[in-house]
């Protein structure tokens, strides 16, 4: 079995058709880690693709915030108001479907997904320190988490807590192989609007079969999701750091 990993496209449809493209035929199902809408200018694609091809999914604090279910306390002004503009673009439909995500953690037989840490769906988990007690929260050798946009994570192991690599700069891909003996929660990094200072599209393939993990890092024309981003009428914020990753 291969599952491709998503999290966190946030409406880049962009970003997500050159995740499709690099992916295509290297996939048999799909698992999507939260945070389809929000900040991009493409929601009802997001969706639609979304919902059609997720076999496993939950819902990220962005999908919450767009369907009403979260207060907006701790967004900033661009996310609110990309939250606003995202809710009149969708039909009563998408909002319905929105609004019936579930939360994290969805369990499968061999991996769990969260949005943010399997304690706390809105919780964000980067460092050791923050990552260290979510150990007893780990109900599967696998753990999928969006939420940081920082593609990476941790291993379990008997020496202690070791850091996940993703691809270099220059590179398109990092593999890493899955220990069954050991627990790993895994970031794809985030599809449309990565924050780890590299602004090509992140994802994952796991192949379930010979263990391997393939964090992958793909191209796309930014420049086409910040025209439709400023062409909506959403922050130029929101636009310009889809250039740099940050
Ligand atoms: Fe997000």
């Amino acid at each position: 079995m291969r599952r491709l990993i998503l999290s966190d496209i946030h409406a880049n449809l962009d970003a997500l058709e050159a995740v499709l493209n690099d992916a295509a035929g290297n996939w048999d199902e799909a698992v999507c880690c939260g945070d389809i809408v929000g900040y991009g200018a493409s929601p009802v694609e997001a969706i639609e693709w979304t919902r059609r091809y997720a076999d496993c999914l939950v819902r990220g604090n962005h999908d919450k915030a767009c369907a009403g279910l979260l207060e907006m306390g701790d967004f900033n002004q661009a996310a609110r108001a990309s939250v606003l503009w995202t809710r009149a673009q969708l039909s009563a439909a998408d909002m319905d479907w929105l609004k019936g995500l579930p939360a994290g953690p969805a369990f499968r037989a061999d991996y769990q997904v969260v949005h943010g840490t399997p304690a706390d769906e809105d919780e964000y988990a980067i460092t050791a320190a923050e990552v260290e007690p979510i150990e007893s929260h780990l109900l599967r050798t696998v753990c999928f988490a969006g939420h940081s946009h920082v593609q990476g994570g941790w291993s379990w192991q008997r020496g202690g807590l070791i850091p996940l690599s993703r691809p270099g700069f220059s590179e398109s891909e990092r593999v890493i192989d899955l220990d069954p003996d050991y627990l790993y929660l895994i970031n794809p990094g985030s599809v449309g609007q990565p924050r780890d200072r590299d602004p090509r599209a992140a994802y994952a393939i796991w192949d379930t079969e010979n263990r391997l993990l393939h964090f992958r890092r793909v191209r796309y024309d930014f420049r086409l999701a910040q025209g439709r981003i400023l062409e909506a009428g959403l922050p130029e914020i929101l636009a310009e750091r889809l250039a740099t990753g940050r």
